[in-house]
């Protein structure tokens, strides 16, 4: 078990006081489950591949066939991944203590929500979605999963490509959710947020933003991350070993 004992309990008894948490995710916690990270050294996506080229709408307008299968594999690596022990941590919390935990999430795959966090708040959208790249103009609009098929699937009346239903860099989040996400974190009592480099705004904004408003942060991560200033505790350790020790005596 990594993290120190002294520090996971601080944490744990800090949780236990705070009528309402808020905890954010990013991509580290389902690193376990075997998604790879945006930016670990070695196994992080953006080491291998151009956030510009393959995230971004100016990159699928380029060449939408290489985006397009770029997408297709992650998906099939998300179908294949099975939650891992940090996410049924969470999810187990929630469900014992209803209403008390707020779930905020960077990552586009559905881990949280099939280990039990069917609310999770998605700021980045989800990567099994699949939607228009211009908006339809047909009323009713035209179902994106009723396209012809090809590489990208595209609009048999007017051959408007299907895109991944992600937030892609220079993009906006998506309203509510950025919404309801700073909502929680300004009412939280405690925050905790798990697997994050902190590096993406504005979802690295959202420990400062608790922190203003009186929370306790707690930060759970093998390494440091760049918003590590803003927490009380820093827990070095991976999702999956500290969740469970962390939350399940709670
Ligand atoms: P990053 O790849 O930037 O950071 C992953 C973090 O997870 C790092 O700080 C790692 O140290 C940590 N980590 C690795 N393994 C872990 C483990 N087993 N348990 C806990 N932590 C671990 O991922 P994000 O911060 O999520 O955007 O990146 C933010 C956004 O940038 C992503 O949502 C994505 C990307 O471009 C979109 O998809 C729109």
């Amino acid at each position: 078990m990594s993290g120190h004992p002294a520090e996971l309990d601080q944490a744990r008894e800090h949780l236990r006081r705070a009528a309402s948490i808020c905890v954010l995710t990013g991509a580290g916690m389902s690193a376990e489950s075997g998604i790879p990270t945006f930016r670990d050294a070695m196994t992080g996506l953006w080491q291998r591949f151009d956030p510009m080229q393959l995230a971004s709408e100016e990159g699928f307008r380029a060449d939408p066939g290489r985006v397009w299968r770029w997408y297709a594999e992650r998906r099939a690596g998300v179908r294949a991944a099975q939650p891992n022990g940090g996410h049924r941590a969470l999810a187990a919390f929630a469900q014992r203590h209803p209403g008390r935990l707020t779930l905020v999430t960077q990552n586009v795959d559905d881990l949280h929500q099939r280990a039990g966090n069917a609310d999770a708040i998605r700021l980045h959208g989800d990567i099994l979605a699949e939607r228009w790249l211009e908006p339809c103009r047909r009323s009713p609009s035209c179902d994106p999963g009723r396209a012809l098929a090809a590489e990208p699937p595209r609009c048999g009346e007017c051959g408007n490509p299907v895109r991944p239903g992600v937030v892609w860099f220079g993009e906006a989040l998506p309203y509510h959710a950025l919404d309801a996400a700073e909502l929680a974190a300004r009412r939280c009592q405690a925050m905790l947020v798990v697997g994050t480099s902190g590096a993406v705004w504005p979802a690295a904004g959202l420990a400062a933003q608790a922190r203003r408003q009186g929370a306790v942060v707690i930060i759970v991560n093998p390494q440091p991350s760049e918003i590590d200033d803003e927490a009380q505790l820093c827990l070095a350790g991976t999702a999956a070993q500290l969740l469970p020790a962390l939350l399940d005596p709670l």
